[in-house]
């Protein structure tokens, strides 16, 4: 009988920092959740790491830590590709070719682009302007169906089906086009302590980490910011509430809770007994993940096993792409 090809999902996060519950919700929980269904590939952004600059010890830690902590939330080595970027050579050699089909107005219009070169005025290089060329390369080599990603890398997205239109109107269709896949709850995790700005790791008091204590992450929740309005009732209204529908949009994705559902559970309790019930719900999420992390963590052979594996998975499926690129553009083969 012939097989039935599946569909695939391929999606990336920069080991920069530690992962957080804005990575987690927004990314790696939507990820495990379709294993069977899909062929899926997952790697740690390293390459594109480095358009900031990094301690190179942190990095190398930090892109093994995050290998752990994918498995740990349920990604199974054995039923995902999981593997390091910068080990798969292909995601360089195509990410040049795209960068020629990748217009220098696209790259300027890039919301990351304008955040990060604004953040790191004394270094907006190269790499960061054409960081969207490099992460469509890591896409359209895979061929995938859906690019499973929280809110903010839409746009990212949507870029790289322009490009792969672009080439594909030259070069006839060499490139699937992707969607993005983002999820009803849990896309935008707002910072715990200024919910106007997203959940990330340059504002850690705002921020949970997978790998937090208990007791630090409880006392993120009871310090989170509410607002400043006099009803101090659950209900949600990003407009006017903005601190308390973050809380609820975290509660929401954690328990599977409709927003309805929240209100009526609070109905009448004020924030003193809402806070720390979502600090506890996020605590025992994230629990097994770090305990199954810290124990994945003490077994170097056994990641290194992972990641081997996974590289040559990726870079089999991904040499596919870029030898049938390269003859396209008119390289001699090699
Ligand atoms: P990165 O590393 O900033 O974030 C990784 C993933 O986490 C999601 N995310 C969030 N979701 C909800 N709320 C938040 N506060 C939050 N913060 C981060 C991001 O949307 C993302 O899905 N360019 C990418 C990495 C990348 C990539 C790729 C992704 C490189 N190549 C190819 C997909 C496919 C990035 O900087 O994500």
């Amino acid at each position: 009988m012939e097989e039935v090809k599946k569909k695939v999902m391929v999606s990336g996060i920069q080991p920069s920092g530690d992962l957080h519950l804005g990575n987690y919700l927004g990314a790696i929980k939507n990820w495990g959740a379709r294993a069977e269904e899909f062929d899926c590939y997952y790697f740690m952004a390293d390459m594109h790491t480095i358009t900031v600059r990094q301690t190179p010890a942190d990095l190398r830690r930090r892109t093994l830590e995050q290998l752990a902590q994918y498995i740990a939330c349920g990604l199974d080595p054995e039923k995902n590709t999981l593997f390091i970027q910068s080990h798969v050579p292909a995601h360089a050699e195509l990410g040049w070719v795209l960068n020629c089909y990748t217009m220098f107005g696209e790259l300027s219009r890039m919301t990351q682009f304008k955040d990060k070169s604004a953040k790191h005025a004394d270094n907006i290089n190269g790499g960061l302007f054409t960081y969207p060329s490099l992460m469509a390369a890591d896409i359209l080599l895979y061929q995938p169906d859906l690019v499973p990603v929280g809110n903010d890398q839409k746009q990212h997205v949507e870029l790289t089906r322009n490009i792969a239109q672009r080439f594909n109107h030259f070069h006839g269709d060499v490139f699937k086009l992707p969607e993005p896949y983002i999820p009803a709850t849990g896309a935008r995790v707002m910072s715990l302590n200024a919910p106007e700005s997203k959940m990330s790791k340059s504002m850690p008091d705002g921020c949970v980490f997978l790998l937090e204590k208990p007791e630090d992450i409880q006392r993120k929740f009871k310090r989170a910011i509410t607002d400043s309005d006099t009803e101090h009732c659950v209900r949600y209204d990003v407009e006017q509430k903005p601190g308390v529908s973050n809380l609820m949009s975290i509660y929401s994705a954690v328990t599977g809770k409709s927003y309805a559902e929240i209100e009526a559970e609070f109905d009448g309790c004020g924030y003193g007994k809402f806070k720390p019930a979502v600090g506890e719900a996020v605590i025992e999420t994230l629990r097994p993940i770090r305990e199954e992390a810290t124990r994945i963590l003490n077994d170097k052979a056994y990641l290194e096993g992972v990641y081997k594996a996974g590289a040559e998975k990726a870079a089999y499926t991904a040499n596919k792409t870029l030898r049938k690129v390269y003859k396209k553009v008119g390289f001699v083969a090699r």
